[in-house]
């Protein structure tokens, strides 16, 4: 449909963006103007569902300085004890990687958590010895033991690093018991060294496979005045910050525990396939892979050896798996209409990119025009209609289509259920692991009209309403525009590489 003239002048643009040279500012530009606009006042539950807007600081950013050379930027959000598959994900990708990470200040026992955030001065902890291993305290203050424990299996770290962790992980014990932000920051600084240093070897030692993503890496933390809001992130203003790290022309959010196949890396390599995908996402289209999981059913090392044969193989083998009830549809036992528009029979038989038509309650992953990426909406918090609002928004206010890619797929890790979802679907558990979140979303609360409630119930009913109002709003073509905060605003107004023309 693109002109010839139209695609001469995207490739340009591409070049023009990709030879962009990364460099140490980055991150302090990206510290600087979120932080110009920060309001240090702490949130109350009830403020949120009054319609204030998130107040994040931006305590730290990492940028790496390698070059990149590829046209997507892959950006996420997460809580701390997710790291580990933050790092599977910068295993996996060969290009940027934008990561927003949330620890929530309860300022309940110690009021004066993050009051010294307005001072901004660099606070380095002493020494670089800091380190992060997989399996140590969940540090970030939100009591969540969520394990990922039974999630990836790739970390495949030698000896020698493995010790390193080990004495690292000593290092953060001693140096941050009680501050739960220079703990967050050791670790997300450990991790950003490490995969630097495991690039640099793998780039000097041709017998070693490539590594890794080019990691641009933010924490944020949110103080607040009372405890119902630590349980529930605040999901979409996590994914706007994350996003202000994408500097390439397309930009795809994934959240932490997908794994992209490793076809992407060979993909954004093919010039032919990324000047199609510029075609489509300038239409505009959001360009969806479709997203597997394994079967409930097997052991989780299985499961781990399934998602890893799925991302490593190629389509077809991904499609016998499927056949062969390894692999399911995303979702298909709990959320059918959630991923179903994909038609996963055609896209079996497909090998050339094909249109769906939206349908409510849609939730896919995908890639966009960087710069026609309107955003989320803030309001959502949590783990509820966060994604979908952002897939509506784009399908019914901005017009776009929905191109699936046949060539392109991602597998969902396993991991235990957020508390949020675990009460969603029936399945919360009061005794087991990670009980301590579901618990503290099952807590009474008396709002200030009088009504006692849980703070679960009063959630629910909020996100309810505000998924109805924005329905109703877009069916009656009515006005809507997200919410999202003037800290974001205001970096996507200075930062250099937010002020080219969609
Ligand atoms: C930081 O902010 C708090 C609350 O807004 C204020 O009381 C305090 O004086 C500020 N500190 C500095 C060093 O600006
Ligand atoms: C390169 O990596 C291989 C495999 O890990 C290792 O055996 C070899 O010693 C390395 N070479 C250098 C020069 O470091
Ligand atoms: C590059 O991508 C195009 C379009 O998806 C595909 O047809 C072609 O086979 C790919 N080339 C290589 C070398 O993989
Ligand atoms: C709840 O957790 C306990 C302790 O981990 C476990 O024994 C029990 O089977 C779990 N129940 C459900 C319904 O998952
Ligand atoms: C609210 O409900 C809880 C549990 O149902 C009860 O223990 C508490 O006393 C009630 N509080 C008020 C103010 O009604």
């Amino acid at each position: 449909m693109a002109s010839h003239s139209r695609v001469t002048a995207l490739c340009l643009m591409l070049a023009a963006l990709v030879i962009r040279a990364v460099g140490a500012d980055e991150a302090s530009m990206l510290k600087s103007c979120w932080n110009a606009k920060y309001n240090s006042r702490p949130i109350r539950f009830e403020e949120w569902t009054s319609g204030h807007p998130v107040r994040l600081y931006m305590v730290d950013a990492w940028w790496s300085p390698r070059r990149n050379s590829f046209p997507l930027t892959i950006f996420t959000m997460m809580s701390l004890d997710r790291l580990n598959m933050l790092e599977s994900q910068c295993r996996g990708y060969i290009g940027p990687i934008s990561a927003a990470v949330y620890i929530p200040l309860v300022l309940d026992h110690d009021p004066n958590l993050g009051d010294d955030f307005n001072t901004t001065h660099d606070v380095e902890n002493g020494d670089d010895h800091h380190g992060f291993g997989r399996n140590d305290g969940n540090g970030g203050g939100n009591g969540d033991s969520d394990s990922d424990d039974d999630g990836d299996g790739d970390g495949g770290e030698g000896d020698k690093a493995a010790t390193t962790v080990l004495v690292r992980r000593r290092y953060i014990r001693e140096a941050n018991r009680e501050n739960p932000v220079a703990l967050a920051r050791a670790k997300l600084k450990n991790l950003f060294n490490q995969m630097e240093e495991e690039a640099a070897r793998a780039a000097a030692n041709k017998s070693i496979p490539g590594c890794c993503c080019q990691l641009r890496l933010m924490l944020l933390a949110e103080r607040m005045s009372d405890s119902p809001l630590a349980s529930i992130m605040p999901t979409n203003a996590m994914r706007n910050a994350a996003m202000l790290g994408a500097t390439t022309p397309l930009s795809a959010m994934l959240d932490v525990d997908l794994a992209p196949c490793m076809n992407l890396n060979a993909l954004v390599q093919n010039a032919t396939w990324v000047q199609g995908i510029s075609e489509y996402t300038t239409r505009p289209s959001i360009c969806i892979p479709p997203a597997w999981e394994t079967k409930g059913h097997l052991q989780p090392s299985t499961k781990n050896e399934v998602v890893q044969r799925a991302i490593t193989g190629t389509k077809a083998d991904v499609l016998d798996m499927w056949s062969r009830s390894e692999l399911q549809v995303f979702q298909v036992n709990v959320c059918k209409h959630c991923h179903k528009t994909f038609d996963h029979a055609r896209w079996s038989k497909e090998d050339m990119p094909y249109t769906v038509q939206h349908t409510l309650g849609f939730e896919p992953w995908g890639i966009l025009w960087r710069l026609r990426d309107p955003g989320y909406d803030e309001r959502f918090r949590g783990w509820l209609y966060d994604k979908q609002t952002h897939v509506e928004a784009l399908a019914r206010k901005h017009r776009y289509t929905f191109t699936v890619l046949p060539d392109l797929w991602v597998l969902h890790r396993p991991h235990k259920k957020v508390a949020i979802v675990q009460i969603y679907r029936k399945s919360a558990n009061t005794t087991g692991e990670g009980s301590g979140d579901v618990e503290a979303l099952l807590r009474p609360i008396v709002l200030s009209n009088g009504k006692n409630t849980t703070v679960y119930t009063a959630y629910r009913h909020h996100m309810d309403s505000m998924r109805r109002n924005l329905r109703s709003s877009f069916a009656a073509h009515k006005p809507y525009e997200p919410q999202q905060n003037a800290q974001f605003l205001h970096c996507k107004s200075v930062l250099p590489w937010w002020q080219q023309q969609a």
